[in-house]
């Protein structure tokens, strides 16, 4: 399955601003389907292992107090060329260089705040998604 799953997460701000419906159907519309999904906060602890990768940097205290500071939704979304595509849809990580159109540009307030999260490689789309989920909870 390398290629076809990316993971995501809505992060808190998208939550909070009531926009986990609007940026589902970007998803959908996109041509991505629903492998997985929950809707869940995360501890800082948990935050932390999950963004382990950026232990070193100096945002890492923000990233991790921010990714649990309300509830997110997770979710593992399956298409052709999932990462890549994926990774167009959202836009850049800072939302003052996304493209028009994408749903960081539409929706992010910050770096920190950018509405949500999307894998970088295959190899860490396989890894964030078994973080989450079981392949019991994958349809
Ligand atoms: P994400 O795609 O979830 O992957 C790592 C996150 O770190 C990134 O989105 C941003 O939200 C966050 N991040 C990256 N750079 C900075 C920064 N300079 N300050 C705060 N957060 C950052």
């Amino acid at each position: 399955m390398t290629g076809n799953i990316t993971f995501t997460m809505i992060k808190p701000d998208g939550v909070e601003a009531n926009n986990i419906g609007p940026i589902l159907a970007m998803i959908n519309k996109a041509g991505f389907k629903i492998l997985a999904m929950k809707y869940m906060r995360l501890t800082q602890e948990q935050a932390g292992s999950f963004y382990a990768v950026h232990k070193e940097r100096p945002f890492y205290g923000e990233l991790t107090g921010y990714m649990s500071s309300g509830p997110i939704v997770a979710a593992i979304l399956t298409k052709d060329n999932a990462v890549t595509d994926y990774r167009k849809l959202i836009g850049a990580t800072d939302p003052t260089k996304a493209d028009e159109g994408t749903i960081r540009k539409l929706f992010a307030k910050s770096i920190a705040a950018n509405a949500v999260h999307g894998s970088d490689s295959d190899e860490n789309a396989i890894i964030e998604s078994n973080f989450f989920f079981s392949q019991l909870e994958r349809f």
